[in-house]
Parts: C-alpha cells; sequence; structure tokens
C-alpha cells in the first residue's frame, strides 16, 4: 500500500485566462502526481458546481482546512477510497461544498501519483475490463466555433473533423483539415480580420449551414487529396439556442420536430459522422428521435443531456436517447465517478468521446482517459497549446520510447 505522503493545491489559469485549481499528490515511493481542472462555459444544467461559493479562494482555504488533513495517509491505490473521502468531506449533492475542479484535480492527481509508483503509463492503470490493449481514439477537432465560444460566429457552437486511424495519420489529416478551412475562408472573405474562439476553431461570420458546407467541403478536399478518413461532424450544444420552445437560429426557428428533422437532414446531406447535443438537454424523446432518424449513420452523442453521470446515462440507455455519452471528468467530480459511468456505457453497447472543456490546461492526461476508456473518440481540439498538448500526448503512448 502506497500512501498519500505530501498533496498541495494552488490557483492556476486557464486558456481563457480564468482561474482554476491545480493538485500535486506525492506518494511515500517517490511518485508524484498533479493535474489541472478545465471549466466549461456551455455547461449542463446538471453537472456540479466547479467551485464553492466563494470561488478559486474558497476552494484554497477548504483544502488546506478540510481536504489536506485527510488526504494524508490515504493510499493512492485505493482510488474508490480517495474518491469517497472527497465526497464525504464535501457533504453536498453537487460538490458545491469543495468544488467539482477541486475534487477532479485531486483525483486525477491521485491516479497519476498511483501510476508513477507502479511504474506505468496512466492510460495502463485505468484500462477498463475487456480491453485487452489500447484502441486508437478518432481525434474529434474543433475546426470552426460559434455559439458561446466565439463573438460574432454561428449558433452552433462546435464544427468537427472526425478523423480515424492511427494517430500519426489521423492527427495530421485532421489538422489539414482546419487549415483547409482557413485558406478557403481567406478567399471568401478577402482583406478580412478572421479569428479564432476559445476551442482553437475558426471564427468567422458564417450563417449556420454554411459553415457546415464549407466544413464537409474540406473533409472532402483533404480525403481526397490524402486518401485519410476525415468527415464532418457537430456539436450543436442546442440548450444555449432553445428559448421559448423554439430552437432559434439567425435564419430561422424551429419548434422540436422541426429541430429534428433539421439535424436529419444535416446527416444525409453533408455526411455527418457525429452529432452532439442537436436537442435541447430536457428533452430524452428529442433525442429519442434523432437517433431512430440517423443513428445507423452517426454517432449521436449526449454531453448537457447526460453530464457523464451514471443514472442520467442509464435512463438514456432505456430509452434510446442516443448512441454515445460524452465523458468529461469535471462533470461528475471524481474518476470513480467517471469510470462507473464509462462502464455502464460500455456494457450497454453505447460509444463513449472522451473529452476537454472550452477552458482547459495544458495537461496531457486526457489522452491517457480516452485509451483507457476504450473511446470511439478523443475531443480535444485542434490548435492552441492547451488543446495540442492531449495529442502530443496521444502522439507519446502511440510511440512510447524504445517502441
Ligand atoms: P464547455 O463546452 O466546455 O464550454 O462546457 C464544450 C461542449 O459543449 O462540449
Ligand atoms: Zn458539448
Amino acid at each position: 500500500m502506497s500512501r498519500v505522503v505530501d498533496a498541495s493545491m494552488r490557483l492556476i489559469y486557464d486558456s481563457r485566462g480564468r482561474p482554476t485549481v491545480e493538485a500535486t499528490v506525492s506518494a511515500e515511493d517517490g511518485g508524484q502526481g498533479r493535474a489541472g481542472a478545465p471549466s466549461g462555459e456551455s455547461t449542463g444544467a446538471t453537472e456540479v458546481q466547479a467551485f464553492p461559493p466563494g470561488g478559486v479562494p474558497e476552494a484554497l482555504l477548504r483544502f488546506r482546512s478540510d481536504i489536506r488533513p485527510g488526504l494524508l495517509g490515504l493510499s493512492v491505490e485505493d482510488q474508490a477510497g480517495v474518491d469517497a473521502f472527497l465526497h464525504r468531506t464535501d457533504g453536498t449533492a453537487n460538490f458545491s461544498g469543495i468544488g467539482g475542479n477541486t475534487a477532479t484535480a485531486i483525483s486525477v492527481a491521485v491516479a497519476l501519483a498511483h501510476a508513477a509508483e507502479a511504474g506505468t503509463p496512466l492510460w495502463r492503470s485505468l484500462l477498463r475490463p475487456g480491453l485487452d490493449r489500447p484502441t486508437d481514439p478518432a481525434i474529434v477537432g474543433n475546426c470552426l466555433n460559434g455559439g458561446r465560444h466565439a463573438i460574432g460566429g454561428p449558433e452552433i457552437q462546435e464544427y468537427h473533423v472526425i478523423s480515424s486511424g492511427r494517430p500519426s495519420e489521423s492527427i495530421p489529416a485532421a489538422i489539414e483539415v482546419h487549415r483547409e478551412i482557413g485558406e478557403r475562408l481567406k478567399r471568401k472573405y478577402p482583406g478580412m480580420a478572421l479569428g479564432r474562439g476559445d476551442e482553437g476553431g475558426w471564427v468567422a461570420p458564417l450563417g449556420n449551414v454554411e459553415a457546415v458546407e464549407l466544413l464537409a467541403e474540406s473533409c472532402a478536399a483533404v480525403r481526397d487529396r490524402r486518401h485519410a478518413e476525415v468527415h464532418p461532424g457537430l456539436d450543436l450544444a442546442a440548450s444555449e439556442f432553445f428559448r421559448d420552445g423554439k430552437y432559434v437560429y439567425r435564419e430561422r426557428s424551429l419548434d422540436p420536430d422541426g429541430q429534428v428533422a433539421f439535424v436529419a437532414e444535416l446527416v444525409d446531406r453533408f455526411g455527418l459522422r457525429f452529432l452532439e447535443d442537436p436537442i435541447q438537454e430536457g428533452d430524452y424523446d428529442g433525442f429519442t428521435a434523432v437517433t431512430q432518424a440517423v443513428g445507423r449513420k452517426a454517432l449521436v452523442v449526449g454531453d448537457d443531456i447526460y453530464t457523464t453521470a451514471k443514472d442520467r446515462v442509464a435512463e438514456g440507455v432505456r430509452r434510446h436517447a442516443g448512441n454515445a455519452v460524452l465523458i468529461k471528468v469535471n462533470q461528475v467530480g471524481t474518476l470513480s465517478d467517471t469510470l462507473a459511468t464509462v462502464d455502464l456505457a460500455r456494457s450497454a453497447g453505447w460509444k463513449t468521446v472522451t473529452s476537454h472543456r472550452s477552458g482547459e490546461t495544458p495537461d496531457g492526461w486526457l489522452a491517457h482517459l480516452a485509451v483507457a476508456f476504450g473511446s470511439a473518440g478523443l475531443k480535444c481540439g485542434l490548435l492552441g497549446g492547451e488543446r495540442v498538448a492531449k495529442l502530443n500526448e496521444l502522439l507519446r503512448l502511440a510511440s512510447p520510447p524504445g517502441a
């Protein structure tokens, strides 16, 4: 048994320049783990609270007074025990006592310390039952930003390339799609200023369907040029533009049935392979309708509707409300809760897609989780140091030193 002999927590900044927390945990044989917690902007209503009411300063105070004394002496091999201690110390149903980001940083730092003690990479120590060897997650890479992650872009939040194959092939192909879109935007808007959004995708004054068209054409161009498996996908984050019973786009508003028909048409017309949050988070039936319509052609992925919570995913499985779930550790706050959701999804035959947040840290551990979970996708963006850190870690995993 290897015990925690030291633990600390500090304020760090995320990729939007907002404060978050980072935990460092040391175990008795010298293994150390350090993990920062990311932050969302288009958060699901049922995800845990990132910080206590007093924000990061209160999170740091709670760490020193309540968490650190109890954490010292716990075994880094006992992830479930550590995570149960975090829940007990928090004492609320949504981590509003200590903050879900505090819990996430500590939980992942303990797992990293354990892996370091054991001399194994994190993915191996977390590998799910039934997975005897690592699989390559497809890269889900954000190419165009809208919604709450961009100023002046379309309402649909994220336009992705889904790139499969070995990381040495999937990553450059995905980046090439991003670059292709940039070239096309420069030609379309000569001399105009173009920017990038929170997740590194381009921001341009495009209409919603116009942007899907640009994405699909750019994927096709790269597919032809490189013979690469790159296909378009979307995260609509539909809760963000659902108002008074309607999905409100700049071009028009749609009622819930109209929204199902619209997204099904997008899948058929543009060959989308990935469709996240096409329906607002309160509407399981809408997800079921979309899954019936296009679930054989595309991953229908629930993010805001499930918020990585096991009970919610179980309800979704019962109702056939999707065929995949997005996995974000800090939506539930601990690795143990995350693993329970991943295992449930896997046993139900659902896919998982392991995901970053829009406000990220330059940590690479997310790539290990995607591999350990046997995820169909690693959704981590393409550009920006905090996104590239995950891609580079995936490359390291695929060809470890000496291999
Ligand atoms: P968030 O959004 O990290 O801002 O919550 C990302 C997503 O919706 O997938
Ligand atoms: Zn999402």
